[in-house]
């Protein structure tokens, strides 16, 4: 039995699944079921380094998703189009489609899983989340008899990689992202990553898979680390935190069972929590719900090898069930229609630091107190940590407080007789 793969995109990625497939040995058996057929690419000329059998490289990707012998779509192109429209066009022709690609599904997920159910092919992204890190499968499978309530997740290893060198060398953003994008950590246009959209399309999908509904990525509230100082990071490390990019995704059942806060943002994470160790490129993701507790995913989150781990996962799945013909496997397919409600970000309940510079006259630390208690804002914290340009800098942790009203008390204190300016306000992790 053989079932053929088009492979459209050859680069990293595409590289690292033909090279799993070409030498299947001592991997799963079902491997043997599954070939390359065509590879769908921008240059054949171009040299690579891999050896792939003759005659199968084509410009052609059009031909590829429209082969009738081509059974498996494997897209790990990237970007928007022209990869939606082939996956669009495969799905028509009744092919099972394995993508790598988080900016697609979370864009059009809905278009793509609909035509994928109405033409009885499988749609797998393993690979769109997290690379290497089975989350997507076992999240289907595994974890199905849990009520999950929060999933959070290191989810970009660039921004990853960016906030821990902060940490370990006291540097800066500006000089640690230029010196990331000369070592090939970083892009050359690095925003996807460092403003956090990255993480939002990954977190997107999460949370579709734990909360059973569709997710609309405008709603995802997101903000990236171009904000994040040395010196708050400093701070955070006096205080017993870590400043990492989350994403998170949590069921609040106060706010009414249905509704969801999906988020990314910079948080300080306490240093004896199990994503405060998840450093470098590495991701990571903590699932919690009942009755299961919490349970953390974690390894690498990109590169050709554990992203073709993944892919590959996929193509064994998707094998295993051909010789069944087309059934929609309910473990494998994606039957949710409906969109979840996600709640704005000023309902979301979270702890802040916020780091303020004042006058140091008296009374300036009473009037803060006062303003915050006016607005129901508890402080766990409220410390003039020392003087900067003649400035007290004053470094205040709250309690829980709804969003909304913390940044009312952040409003009126921006304009407190003696308040200079307010140069960071971050969440920290409950
Ligand atoms: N750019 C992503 C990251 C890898 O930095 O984690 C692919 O999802």
């Amino acid at each position: 039995m053989t079932y053929k793969i088009g492979l459209l995109g050859l680069g990293t990625v595409g590289g690292g699944v033909a090279q799993v497939l070409l030498d299947s040995e001592k991997r799963h058996p079902l491997l043997r079921w599954l070939s390359i057929a065509a590879v769908g690419v921008k240059d054949v000329s171009k040299p690579r380094p891999i050896t792939l059998p003759a005659g199968i490289l084509t410009t052609d990707l059009e031909a590829i998703v429209r082969h009738p012998d081509i059974d498996i779509v494997v897209e790990v192109l990237g970007g928007l189009e022209p990869a939606r429209s082939l996956i669009l066009t495969a799905i028509a022709q009744g092919k099972h489609i394995v993508t790598a690609n988080k900016a697609v599904i979370a864009r059009y997920g809905n278009e793509i899983f609909t035509a994928a159910n109405a033409a009885g092919v499988y749609v797998m992204l393993e690979a769109a989340v997290a690379g290497g890190i089975p989350v997507i499968q076992p999240m289907k499978q595994s974890l199905g008899g849990n009520r999950i309530h929060t999933l959070t997740g290191i989810l970009n290893g660039t921004t990853n990689y960016i906030l821990t060198r902060m940490q370990q060398e006291k540097g800066e953003f500006d000089s640690i992202l230029a010196d990331a994008q000369r070592l090939g950590y970083a892009e050359a246009d690095p925003s996807t990553d460092i403003d956090g959209l990255d993480a939002a399309d990954k977190i997107a999908i999460l949370a579709s898979l734990a909360f059973n509904g569709r997710i609309k990525l405008d709603q995802v509230h997101c903000e990236g680390i171009r904000g994040v100082t040395a010196v708050d990071i400093a701070y955070a490390e006096k205080l017993g935190f870590v400043i990492k990019l989350l994403a998170i995704a949590h069921r609040d059942a106060h706010r009414g069972s249905d509704s969801l806060d999906v988020r990314v943002h910079p948080t300080l994470v306490p240093l004896d929590h199990p994503l405060a160790g998840v450093n470098g490129v590495y991701n990571a993701v903590l699932l919690e719900g009942e009755p299961l507790g919490q349970v953390m995913f974690y390894g690498p989150g990109a590169g050709a090898g554990p992203t073709a781990s993944a892919v590959v996962a996929d193509l064994i799945n998707i094998a295993a069930l051909l010789p069944m013909g087309k059934v929609n496997h309910p473990l494998l397919t994606c039957s949710h229609r409906h969109y979840c409600t996600i709640a704005p970000i000023t309902q979301v309940m979270s702890r802040f630091y916020a780091r303020l510079l004042a006058q140091d006259h008296p009374g300036v630390l009473g009037k803060l107190g006062t303003c915050f208690g006016n607005h129901g804002v508890s402080l766990e914290s409220l410390v003039q940590i020392g003087v900067k340009e003649n400035l007290a800098e004053i470094v205040v942790v709250t309690h829980q407080v709804r969003e909304g009203e913390f940044r009312q008390a952040m409003k009126e204190i921006e304009h407190l007789h003696g308040v200079d300016h307010i140069p960071t306000v971050l969440r920290v992790l409950a």
